[in-house]
Order: structure tokens, then C-alpha cells, then sequence
């Protein structure tokens, strides 16, 4: 277990792009900054195996003594992020095929199939060989493994992948019939009558069977947690027992971030926010928060990566605006991380990331705006140690799994449909309230919650469907959503009316559905209120739920857009439209204020705060100001002291513009 007292601080050190008389600059100014934890050697493997077999740890040893001669915890990596082109030279069966069908060039980085024997070999070979030089080093805090799986490379089609699907199906389904019955292979004449007639969704003439497409997905999610348990074990047997983690990305569809929780001790994510983006960058980077820290069930997780300022990766790279370096970094600890960490420590002279932002710009430490900034948080954050342990305890779930949005987004649906927009707007109404909540897997224990809700909960299994009515029953509040509930876990159709499971529970039966074109919006009436809605329209049958919205326009005029339906000892609404972001926020708002939950504090726009709460009974309040405008909070009868100016706080507090608080709480 990571023993958390302080909040870690520093981000990915590189130092191998340098001369060893940089190093002695480094850990000064490291020290300077208040930097406690570096990330290090995520890309050198080439450096540290120039050859194979050929091993050069020298240089290693040297920082990590000197890192650790200097107070700064490492997270070491694997060194198995990148492999170096000798490997790919000696194994070119090991390089990707993108999915025209083409193999990939070397030239960058992450360039392996994630399928291949040799990498995989290769690279628990390299994991091996740390783990038994630095598991013991005293520096060494964490293990980071690999970086970033799937970043670049979340799909192959080469023919190694090929036959390695073969046999995964084979496996999982045993016999050709039951493959062909879940695939529903009897449609457009695809009944499968030898494995090998099975290949990768790519380059088909039309629509691909979704049900293969769902299992590929599945298959490379599988494929790439399979090498990063590969290494893990590496670790592990040789003698590592320091925790270990793997730094999801931000956004990442492709890896289902809850599975890979399991396997770590901490969870941990990079997050990179668009400063073009105005204050919805804040709403956007919560997100991503709040999904790492419902990965590793809530407990404080890693912010790995995060930039000081511009990317060199979109189009066109924004700075960060003074003073949000810290906002961004204070929403970490607001959402209940135990880190903030940047790449990188020292901005690059050379190679493709030498545009990107460090810690130590370019310029120098003498005068910049990055470096006080990033010299400020350092010495803030070594006053707040007690928030790393804390953590946030949520009643309101959105229900979220890597499985439903591979389903969603496959093709041939009513409409295209894309994950994020969909979870978007429930999240962003939550938040925008300071209402806490946690993305809860359908899988889950569900008993936390008072409120839970469900956009788009396009699969559901019958487990899933009477742990769900078991929910409501029990006294829980359920919102469902259009497009949920559907079909199985294998995309085939729930029949008799949708959501067939859950009819009882809703009270409702869909029987059709209107898809709203791109810009589309009409009307519903709610409690004598007019909203507007966009997206989608249900055409529903009311069995036993009670009708609280209904549509004012078109020809479903009159038809039920919103219903609540009591259930054993709970309630669950259904929601056929997607209405108006003020109208929601208002709604979910009394939804929870009828359940006893209350917003954390009410304050002026992109004011965020999160509540951290330890074992011990004490907690903090984290309140960060994301707009250029002093802000009025009211802290809704909570006291405290504040941390980082030492005064008692009471009532009301007012904040700068990009000004944070943190408040240890009273009683
Ligand atoms: C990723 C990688 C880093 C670096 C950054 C740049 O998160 O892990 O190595 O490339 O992106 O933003
Ligand atoms: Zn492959």
C-alpha cells in the first residue's frame, strides 16, 4: 500500500536528453520548485539496451543516487514504453497494421503490435532487469509501468492479431454455433463454418456485424491489459513491491479504464485541458477526474501529466493564462488526487515534443511566469499533506462502462452517436452545482448511492437489470435515459417493448424513437414550464408511470417526454429527450435535494470545490475560482480554517480571480 502523507509533486523527468552537468541544475532546482516525485526513464530503454542483451545502467544508478541524495522520490518506469528500432529490425512481425490495412513506419514511438510474442517478450525482459536493479533502491516510491497504453496504438490488423482473435474467440465462445447465434451471423448470409474464416473489422465492403465489431474491442482491450499484466508480474517477481500504477489518457475510449483499475494500486491519468476552450476546459478536465477516481473506487489517484502551459499537439496550442497552472492543479486536489504532475520537469531542445511545455521552460528559471508559478504551487502544496490521504465520498452516481460506449459508437445505429456527449451534459449540470459524484460501473456495489442515473445505458445484461431494480426497490432514485437498455451484451435486441428489462421499474414502454438531425431542437412542456430539447425522442406507452413532461410539437405532440414511476420503496423517472442544460441543472438539482443531498457550496459561476474527507474524521473543502472574476462562495454553514493564509473562515469567503482555498473543516 502507498502510504500517502503529502501531496506529490513534480512531473516526468527526462534526463537523459541532457548532459550530466544539468542533472546537478535539475535537483537544485527541483528542490527550489518544492518538486518531491519524478517521474523517470518512461523512454529509455534504447538508452539503457543500445543492444540487445547489451545493458547500460550506469547513468541510471547515478540520478536515481542523486535524486534520492537530494530528497526526490522516483516513479520508475518500466523503460518499455517506446521499444528501441534495433528491436523493431530484428522482429518485423512486431509492427502494427493500421486499419487500411497498411503497417506502420518506425520513426515515433509506441511501435509494436499489441499482440506481439517478441515485444512482449522484450519488453518483461527490460521490466524484469529494473525491478531486480532498483526494487530496492531507496528512491524508488512507485512503479510506473509502461506509459500510456493504447495511446497511439489501440487497434492492429496485422496477421498476428488475426490468428490471436481467432483463438480468443474460440476460447470464449467453444463452439462454432454459439459463436454464430450471439454474432447473429444468420443476417446478410455470415454464418461461420471454420474459425479461420474469421478476420479483423477492417476494410469491409459495408456495415461490419456489430457484435464482431464489440468483441474486437474487447480483444484489443484485452490484448494490451494482458501486457501490461505481463509486466506487472515482471515487477512483481523480482523482487518490486513498492506500488504500481499505469497512467491512463485522458479521453481514451479504447481501454476500459474500470478493468484496468483492478490491477493497479493507485490509479492514474494524464490530462491535458484546451485553454481555447474558455471555462468549459475546467467542466471537460473534471470529467477525466472524475473518472480516474471512480476507476480506483474513489481512493486519491495520480495526476501524472498535465502541461505548465501550451501542448504541441493541437492545431493550434494555447498558452495557459497566468494563474491557471495552479487553478488546473488545484482541481486535481478538489477532485481528490494524491498528485500533480506534469510532463515534463525540463522543456525539450530537441525531438518532436520540444514545443511542449516543462516545468523549466526554455527560457530559464530567472524571471519566468512558468517557473514562479510552478515555485509557488511547490511551496502551497507542502502545507496541505493532509488532503493526499482524503478522500471524496459521493451519492450520486452516473452509471458508466467502457463496454456501453463501444457498443453505442458502432455503427448502423439510429443515429451516430458519441460517448462523451452523451455522459457531457449530466455530468457538466452535477458539477456546475458543486454536487459531488462518482461514474459508477453498472457492476459495481451500487449501495453508496441515492441517486443514480443512467444517459444512454444502451447494454444492460439481466444481472445488471435486477441489480438495478434491486437499487430502486431498495429506495434508490434511478434517472434513465433514451437508448437504454436496449440490448444485451452482445448487441442483440431486449424484444417486447424498450427497455424490456426495466419496463417494470419505469413503468414505460418505448416503441419507437426519433433522432433529432444535427442542430434539430423542439419543445416539451414540463410542470407548466416550456423547455427546449435536442437530440432524441422517445415515442413511449405508459404502463403504470406517471406522466410529468410531455412533447408540444410535431406529430408526437401530447406524447410523454418525462415520467416517474415509484417502486417498491424508490423511484425511477425516465427521461426521453435530452432537455435544456438550465432546466436539467434545476431538476437534478431538487431530485437531490428530495434525497438529502445538497450542493457543497453555492457560489458564483466556475467556482469548483470538492470535499475530502479522512479516516480520521477530518476533512477539507478545495475551492477553486476558474473564471478572471473575483467570485462570492457561500459555504453553506461550514467553517474552517484556511490553509494556505492561516485565517478562520465562516459564512462567506470571496476569491480571486483564479484564486483557490483550502479550507480544513470544523466539526
Ligand atoms: C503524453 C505522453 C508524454 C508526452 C505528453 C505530451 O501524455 O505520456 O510522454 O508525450 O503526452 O502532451
Ligand atoms: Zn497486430
Amino acid at each position: 500500500m502507498l502510504n500517502i502523507n503529502k501531496i506529490f509533486y513534480g512531473g516526468d523527468y527526462n534526463p537523459e536528453q541532457w548532459p550530466e552537468a544539468v542533472w546537478q541544475e535539475d535537483v537544485l532546482l527541483m528542490r527550489e520548485a518544492g518538486v518531491n516525485l519524478v517521474s523517470l526513464g518512461i523512454f529509455s530503454w534504447a538508452k539503457l539496451e543500445p543492444a540487445p542483451g547489451q545493458y547500460q545502467f550506469d547513468w541510471l544508478d547515478r540520478i536515481l543516487d542523486l535524486l534520492h541524495a537530494n530528497g526526490i522520490q522516483v516513479a520508475l518506469a518500466t523503460a518499455t514504453a517506446s521499444p528501441p528500432p534495433w528491436f523493431s529490425r530484428l522482429h518485423p512481425e512486431s509492427r502494427p497494421v493500421a486499419e487500411d490495412g497498411l503497417p506502420y513506419k518506425p520513426g515515433s514511438r509506441q511501435f509494436y503490435c499489441p499482440n506481439s510474442v517478441a515485444y512482449r517478450e522484450a519488453a518483461t525482459k527490460m521490466a524484469c532487469e529494473m525491478a531486480r536493479r532498483y526494487g530496492k533502491h531507496p528512491a524508488v516510491t512507485m512503479w510506473h509501468i509502461n506509459n500510456e497504453y493504447g495511446c497511439h496504438i489501440h487497434d492492429c490488423f496485422c496477421p498476428v492479431c488475426t490468428r490471436a482473435f481467432q483463438n480468443w474467440l474460440r476460447e470464449k465462445y467453444t463452439s462454432l454455433d454459439v459463436i454464430n447465434d450471439t454474432w447473429g451471423t444468420a443476417f446478410w448470409s455470415l454464418g461461420i463454418s471454420d474459425w479461420t474464416e474469421i478476420q479483423l473489422p477492417n476494410r469491409t465492403t459495408s456495415y461490419r456485424n456489430p457484435a464482431q465489431v464489440l468483441d474486437y474491442r474487447r480483444f484489443m482491450n484485452g490484448s494490451l491489459l494482458n501486457l501490461f499484466k505481463a509486466e506487472v508480474d515482471a515487477v512483481r517477481t523480482n523482487g518490486a513491491t513498492q506500488p504500481l500504477f499505469t497512467n491512463a489518457v485522458f479521453g481514451l475510449k479504447e481501454l476500459d479504464g474500470f478493468e484496468w483499475g483492478r490491477y493497479q494500486d493507485i490509479a492514474a491519468i494524464d490530462i491535458y485541458i484546451d485553454p481555447s476552450s474558455g471555462v468549459q476546459a475546467w467542466k471537460e478536465s473534471a470529467l477525466w477526474h472524475n473518472l480516474a477516481r471512480s476507476w480506483g473506487k474513489g481512493k486519491p489517484y495520480l495526476l501524472v501529466e498535465q502541461t505548465t502551459s501550451q501542448v504541441n499537439w493541437r492545431g493550434v496550442n494555447t498558452l495557459k493564462a497566468p494563474g491557471t497552472i495552479r487553478t488546473f492543479s488545484y482541481q486535481a486536489l478538489a477532485r481528490g488526487a494524491a498528485s500533480v504532475m506534469f510532463f515534463q520537469w525540463r522543456a525539450s531542445r530537441s525531438g518532436a515534443e520540444k514545443y511542449h511545455a516543462g516545468m523549466v521552460p526554455h527560457f530559464g528559471t530567472d524571471g519566468s511566469r512558468i517557473f514562479s508559478e510552478v515555485k509557488q504551487m511547490g511551496s502551497e502544496f507542502a502545507r496541505l499533506g493532509k488532503l493526499g490521504s482524503q478522500q471524496i465520498h459521493s451519492r450520486v452516481g452516473i452509471l458508466f462502462s467502457y463496454e456501453n460506449i463501444w457498443a453505442l459508437e458502432i455503427d448502423s445505429k439510429p443515429a451516430q452517436l458519441e460517448a462523451w456527449s452523451v455522459l457531457r451534459p449530466w455530468h457538466q449540470a452535477l458539477i456546475e452545482q458543486n454536487i459531488p459524484l462518482d461514474f459508477v460501473h453498472p457492476e459495481d456495489d451500487l449501495n453508496p448511492y441515492k441517486v443514480l442515473i443512467a444517459p444512454m445505458l444502451y447494454q444492460i445484461s439481466e444481472d445488471q437489470g435486477e441489480k438495478l431494480k434491486g437499487f430502486v426497490r431498495a429506495g434508490g432514485t434511478l434517472l434513465i435515459t433514451y437508448f437504454s437498455g436496449i440490448t444485451d451484451l452482445n448487441e442483440r435486441i431486449w424484444l417486447g417493448g424498450y427497455p424490456a428489462l426495466l419496463q417494470d421499474v419505469l413503468g414505460i414502454k418505448v416503441e419507437e424513437w426519433q433522432p433529432f438531425q444535427p442542430g434539430e431542437s423542439h419543445r416539451l412542456s414540463v410542470d407548466g414550464e416550456t423547455v427546449s430539447c435536442t437530440h432524441w425522442a422517445d415515442l413511449m406507452h405508459i404502463t403504470s408511470a406517471e406522466v410529468l413532461g410531455t412533447f408540444t410539437e410535431d406529430f408526437y405532440a401530447g406524447r410523454p417526454a418525462l415520467t416517474r414511476n415509484r417502486y417498491g420503496a424508490g423511484t425511477a423517472y425516465y427521461v426521453a429527450t435530452l432537455a435544456e442544460q438550465d432546466w436539467l441543472r434545476h431538476w437534478l438539482a431538487s431530485i437531490c435535494r428530495e434525497q438529502g443531498i445538497e450542493q457543497l457550496v453555492q457560489a458564483d459561476p466556475d467556482v469548483e470545490a470538492g470535499l475530502r474527507a479522512g479516516a480520521d474524521g477530518a476533512s477539507s473543502l478545495v475551492l477553486v475560482n476558474h473564471s478572471n472574476r473575483t467570485a462570492h462562495v457561500d459555504l453553506l454553514g461550514k467553517r474552517g480554517r484556511s490553509l494556505l493564509d492561516d485565517r478562520a473562515v465562516m459564512g462567506n469567503l470571496t476569491l480571486d480571480p483564479y484564486g483557490v482555498a483550502v479550507l480544513e473543516l470544523e466539526g
